[in-house]
């Protein structure tokens, strides 16, 4: 297998790293910085010895290296700065994602996407469009991020393991995000039964600024670690074909109310087919309403794309 890495700064970098640990194929890194990706490949590969490993690791800046991916992950763009939203890097991720696009249109054409660039709903739907792929095969990472985020902060709360915590955030991958309190668990117990909704809602509401936080900490990008393992997390459900049920911004059809082929935040079946289904969580009134906001935010930055 080979999961080529465009986008080689500090998301490419770290996802290099947990492949390299996780050995699911071939490493293929590639970013316009010239020697950048040669260089971290190389570091990686001179550590092959004490990871161990037997993954192959390489640098390019030719996007004809792309040729034979099994995977794609897209990190390609900027980051947010203090200050930033990630909506203020529509404009200039845009024109990058529509050049990556084509290029993963010519020389991978059976490869799975997973866009991780900023703003990500918006991200992941001009990629679908530039590339043409059917939806299935375009996916965009967020919500393994955003829901892991709150597992850990409930985790932290109750004083267990963050293992053992399920929780779900959907939505658009931004201010709006929704945090479910029905759908959270520890080791298969309601979370209604551990934590009242009123710290519930406290934890949601630093999950939907947690980015913002560790902007705030680095000053100099955002946060990339945990990204990094959730991106990899995702494209290991496809290359093992885990059937795995995670949150990703999937195309919707219809789903959830949502027509006109948007990307959102929802919980998806992930496998060898890429998305192989939707599944449509009961929402009450107030998620439906939150959701709801979130799905027009979206709404307002695909529109920009459109034009
Ligand atoms: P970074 O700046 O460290 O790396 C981005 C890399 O993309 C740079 O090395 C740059 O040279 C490269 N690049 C730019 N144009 C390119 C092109 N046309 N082809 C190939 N490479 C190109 O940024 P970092 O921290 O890795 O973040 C990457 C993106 O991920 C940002 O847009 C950030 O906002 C986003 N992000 C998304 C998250 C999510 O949950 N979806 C979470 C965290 C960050």
């Amino acid at each position: 297998k080979k999961i080529s890495l465009v986008g080689a700064g500090q998301i490419g970098g770290t996802m290099a790293l947990v492949l390299a640990q996780k050995q699911l194929g071939d490493v293929m890194m590639l970013d316009i910085a010239e020697g950048m990706p040669q260089g971290k490949a190389l570091d990686i590969q001179e550590g092959r010895s004490v990871i161990p490993t037997a993954t192959n690791l390489s640098g390019s800046n030719d996007y004809a290296d792309l040729a034979g991916s099994d995977v794609v992950i897209v990190t390609a763009g900027l980051p947010r700065k203090p200050g930033m939203s990630r909506d203020d890097l529509l404009d200039v991720n845009f024109g990058i994602i529509e050049k990556v696009g084509l290029a993963i249109k010519e020389h991978a054409p059976e490869a799975l996407v997973i866009v991780v660039t900023n703003p990500l709903d918006a991200m992941v739907y001009a990629m679908q469009k530039v590339t043409g792929f059917p939806a299935n095969r375009v996916v965009g990472m967020a919500g393994v991020l955003d829901s892991s985020r709150l597992a850990c902060f409930i985790a932290d709360e109750l004083g267990v393991s963050a293992e053992d915590v399920r929780a779900l955030v959907l939505g658009g991958h931004g201010d709006t995000m929704v945090s479910v309190y029905g759908a959270a668990s520890v080791a298969g117990i309601p979370l209604s039964q551990l934590m009242s909704k009123e710290k519930f809602d406290e934890l949601a509401a630093r999950t939907a600024k947690a980015g913002g936080e560790i902007v705030a900490l680095l000053k100099t990008g955002s946060a990339f670690y945990s990204p990094g393992l959730s991106a990899i997390h995702m494209a290991e459900a496809y290359l093992l074909d885990k059937k795995s049920v995670l949150t990703a911004a999937a195309q919707l059809n219809g789903e959830y109310g949502v027509e006109g082929g948007l990307y959102c935040g929802v919980p998806v079946v992930m496998g060898a087919g890429g998305i192989e289904k939707v599944i449509e969580v009961e929402l009450n009134e107030e998620e439906r309403k939150a959701f709801d906001v979130s799905v027009d935010a979206v709404k307002d930055l695909v529109s920009w794309v459109e034009n």
